[in-house]
């Protein structure tokens, strides 16, 4: 199983960020701490002058971010000097290496952002998927630790099965692009389309296939009964639909982080209306339709999903899907959906 988050620094830091990142779980009642901001209240969103080292900036700026409450208070401030300096993380850069002064200048302008509570994926624009690093950019999802791990688990099903790469293959709901481009890297001969309805998405995901020379087509379209009737892309058959479609349900969606709620996009692609299961359902209604007769679906959803998904698609035979079977997540969880066609 791979769950490398490449760009953190320390398996401690990286349970941490794994943990606050997912965007199930609340933010953790942050801790207060004394000095330095104790100390200068009156001016809290400035750094102090006088701090040259790449040490006592970065721990001033995490003691900061904790005073004003800011979630992944020491990764943040790591990942933004980390930046800041040319590099993803602390670990190979001198403690007492002297930064200069337009350094510093930009380092508090980006912690000025990651006090806003914009994430830190977006302060400093690039974020570790699997073994990419992608551009990021509001309001893009940024993809979450447990999808990296439905690439894991595609392969591992195409190799147990001793299965030939798909031909074809479909993502709904592509985003920044991380599924689609790590699939067309692991079936470089593969035919690979990733759809989404929104625009930024799909010019983010273009940007990062063409920065990994991958070889991708891309529409940006919404998923629907209608589009699926009369769109050219669903005209040809897939062997292989991936999707990570929003699946919150909307009563959820309250409880979520500042960092979600204000700068990514909730409405387009993390509710999932009433049950989370609007797009899922559409998806399942039409699938076996631009699926190849043996063609797989590969989905994440909400835990409490797969066991509705394998009634619905029981109760709805017409929809000619069968359910094959349900993994789990690094946190225990079931997470991810194998169904095929059934259209023989
Ligand atoms: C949870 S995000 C997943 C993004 C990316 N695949 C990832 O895993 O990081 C869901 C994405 O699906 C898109 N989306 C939601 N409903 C859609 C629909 N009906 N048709 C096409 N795209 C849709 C959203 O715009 C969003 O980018």
């Amino acid at each position: 199983m791979r769950l490398k988050l490449a760009r953190v620094m320390s398996t401690h830091a990286s349970c941490l960020l794994r943990q606050n990142c997912y965007w199930r779980i609340f933010d953790r009642g942050p801790s207060l701490s004394r000095g330095y901001c104790y100390k200068n209240r009156t001016n809290p969103d400035v750094a102090p002058s006088g701090i040259h080292n790449v040490q006592s900036i970065r721990a001033k700026w995490a003691e900061h971010f904790k005073y004003r409450n800011v979630p992944e208070a020491e990764v943040s401030a790591e990942l933004i000097v980390a930046h800041v300096l040319g590099s993803k993380t602390l670990a190979g850069i001198a403690s007492w290496q002297i930064v200069s002064k337009s350094k510093i200048d930009r380092i508090n302008e980006l912690c000025a952002l990651r006090l806003r509570r914009i994430p830190v994926q977006y302060v400093i624009k690039e974020w570790d998927f699997r073994d990419l690093v992608l551009e990021m950019q509001p309001p893009v999802l940024i993809p979450r630790p447990e999808t990296e791990e439905l690439i894991t688990h595609i392969g591992n099903y195409q190799t147990i099965q001793d299965l030939s790469p798909p031909r074809r293959i479909l993502e709904i709901g592509c985003g920044s692009g991380a599924v689609i481009i790590s699939l067309a890297k692991e079936y470089p001969e593969s035919f690979c389309m990733g759809l989404d309805q929104c625009a930024v998405a799909c010019e983010l995901t273009r940007r990062n296939a063409m920065k990994h020379d991958t070889a991708l087509s891309v529409k940006n379209i919404e998923f629907n009964d209608t589009t699926v009737e009369g769109e050219e892309v669903f005209q040809s058959k897939y062997d292989m639909i991936v999707s990570n479609p929003p699946y919150v349900p909307t009563i959820d969606l309250e409880s979520l982080s500042p960092e979600i709620l204000q700068y990514e996009d909730v409405a387009g692609a993390l509710d999932g209306g009433q049950e989370g299961l609007d797009v899922i359902k559409s998806i399942l209604r039409n699938a076996s339709r631009i699926l190849t007769s043996d063609g797989l679906l590969w989905l994440e959803v909400d835990s409490t999903h797969p066991e509705a998904i394998k009634k619905l698609v029981e109760d709805n035979s017409h929809w000619n899907m069968k359910y094959i079977k349900t993994c789990k997540d690094f946190m225990n969880k079931s997470r991810f959906c194998l169904l095929s066609s059934n259209t023989v």
